[in-house]
């Protein structure tokens, strides 16, 4: 049996459709209509709860660990959620003798400048790396397809602004990655025996600027607006103002920082290992 954690998220509603005819039991603090089929087992429960965590994987043989905490005002949820969560689902393991894990983690723990959520899913995959499981890493870019977050926020903060704001100049690269690549990543990794102790880069099939993204987003939502481009040093004064103001403030400095630091990803290892073909962008996008 599987177990997964996320199940309820944009990766795992993907990856559960995907996972036809497998018993899978899932770790959920809410339910949707999508865990009513027949092979679901839905568990209620929190990582952050040792026991919940414990309980959950009892009789399972692999963990799927997608559950985190992506954006929050409150960045002590980074570490409780994404660090804490994780060890306890480590020790649940050890535990339950379940011996194989799938982590997603995500490139912005490989990031030079490491914001919270970057810092907190790299910390969380030292924890999977000393666990002594037979673990896969896998390390999704920005994720997008149908019913993405990320894209949903992206399209209504354009559309709430006269003309869209960009930090900089727009012209450091991004590589989306469609979602339907990441499920069929963390399906190759379940059969994969090559995959066992090592962490892959899960990009899309090519890198974009960020201002070709804007333009290939606003051609499809059919948004005619002006790119403002502000100097990244005015986002960066507006930002220090605005986290005086509260962590609602939208434009986050960590935000900012992290926009203009790069990571370094490549694909090639996930090719071999995973017969991991992506799509690009502007494919998916369209799909
Ligand atoms: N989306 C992206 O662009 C992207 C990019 C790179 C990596 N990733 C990684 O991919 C994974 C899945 O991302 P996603 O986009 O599917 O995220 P998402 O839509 O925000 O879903 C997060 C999931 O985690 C669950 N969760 C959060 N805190 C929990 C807790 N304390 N106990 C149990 N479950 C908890 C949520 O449950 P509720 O429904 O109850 O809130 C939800 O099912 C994450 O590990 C993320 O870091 C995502």
């Amino acid at each position: 049996m599987i177990a997964l954690t996320g199940a309820t998220g944009f990766i795992g509603k993907n990856l559960i459709n995907k996972l036809k005819g497998k018993k899978i039991k899932c770790l959920i603090r809410r339910y949707n209509e999508n865990l009513g089929k027949k092979n679901i087992i839905p568990v209620m429960g929190d990582i952050t709860n040792k026991t919940s965590a414990e309980m959950f994987l009892k009789g399972a043989k692999i963990l799927i660990h997608l559950a985190a905490v992506i954006d929050s005002n409150n960045r002590k949820d980074y570490y409780s959620v994404n660090v804490e969560g994780t060890k306890n689902l480590v020790d649940a393991c050890k535990k339950n003798k379940v011996k194989r894990i799938i982590f997603v983690s995500s490139m912005a723990s490989t990031k030079d400048y490491l914001d919270d959520y970057g810092r907190s899913k790299k910390i969380a995959e030292d924890i999977v790396k000393r666990s002594g499981l037979n673990y896969t890493i896998l390390r999704p870019s920005l994720v997008y397809g149908e019913n993405s977050n990320s894209m949903r926020k992206m399209v209504s903060l354009i559309d709430s602004f006269k003309f869209i704001p960009i930090v900089g100049n727009g012209e450091y690269k991004i590589n989306p990655v469609h979602v339907n690549d990441v499920v069929s990543a963390i399906l190759s990794s379940i059969e994969s025996k090559k995959s066992i102790g090592k962490a892959y880069d899960i990009l899309g099939k090519s890198e974009i600027t960020f201002n070709e993204f804007v333009d290939m987003v606003s051609a499809k939502y059919n948004i005619h607006k002006r790119k403002v481009h502000i100097p990244i040093q005015l986002c960066l004064a507006v930002s220090s103002i605005g986290s005086i103001l509260g962590p609602h403030f939208p434009l986050k400095k960590s935000f900012v920082l992290s926009l203009n630091s790069r990571y370094k990803g490549e694909i090639s290892q996930a090719r071999s290992d995973l017969n991991y073909h992506p799509i690009e962008f502007k494919e998916g996008l369209n799909r």
